[in-house]
């Protein structure tokens, strides 16, 4: 039985290729967090509207249909909002428990990590976190999806959950 579960959140898809290459990797089961409303696929809409609190910063997701009690071991990655971890990987953590079990953090950012890891400590007091990853993307318009720490980075941060 697989015992670890790779859980993200991702907007424009960079947390998205590393949560698969993860679940590849570590031949572990994955979970898309998605919100109930879809946000704009506008990139620029949607910064703006979070910057100028035009959409609420409490949103809601859609219902978790997986056994999370399965899995002693999780991997959470999403992008970073505003210097934090999404508003949902934020709802996720608020509505779901996973107190006493292994984990590894990741956020995917432009160079803005801010209090990424600080977030996912409160928000996950009872677990063991055993290793943070600062995933670090381009934050230059025309080449967001360019990773710019190499994979072997992210294979040293896995070998943390062994
Ligand atoms: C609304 C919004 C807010 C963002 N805020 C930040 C930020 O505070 N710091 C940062 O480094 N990047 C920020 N970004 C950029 C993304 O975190 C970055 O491009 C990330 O790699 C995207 O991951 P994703 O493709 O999984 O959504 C923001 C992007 C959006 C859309």
């Amino acid at each position: 039985m697989r015992d670890v579960l790779v859980i993200y959140y991702s907007y424009t898809g960079n947390s998205e290729k590393i949560a698969m290459y993860v679940s590849d990797k570590l031949d572990a089961d994955i979970l898309k967090l998605e919100p109930v409303i879809p946000f704009s696929s506008d990139y620029d809409e949607v910064v703006e509207e979070w910057q100028n609190n035009n959409i609420k910063k409490d949103v809601s997701i859609k219902k978790v249909d997986i056994d999370l009690a399965k899995y002693k071991k999780i991997v959470l990655i999403t992008c970073t909002w505003w210097y934090g971890i999404s508003p949902i990987m934020k709802r996720f953590l608020k509505d779901y428990d996973l107190s006493g079990k292994d984990i590894l953090v990741a956020a995917s950012n432009a160079g803005w990590i801010g209090h990424c890891f600080e977030d996912y400590r409160l928000l996950l007091p009872n677990s063991n976190i055993k290793g943070e990853l600062d995933l670090l993307f381009s934050s230059s318009s025309d080449e967001r999806d360019k990773l710019l720490i190499s994979y072997s980075d992210i294979d040293s941060w896995l070998e943390k959950l062994m």
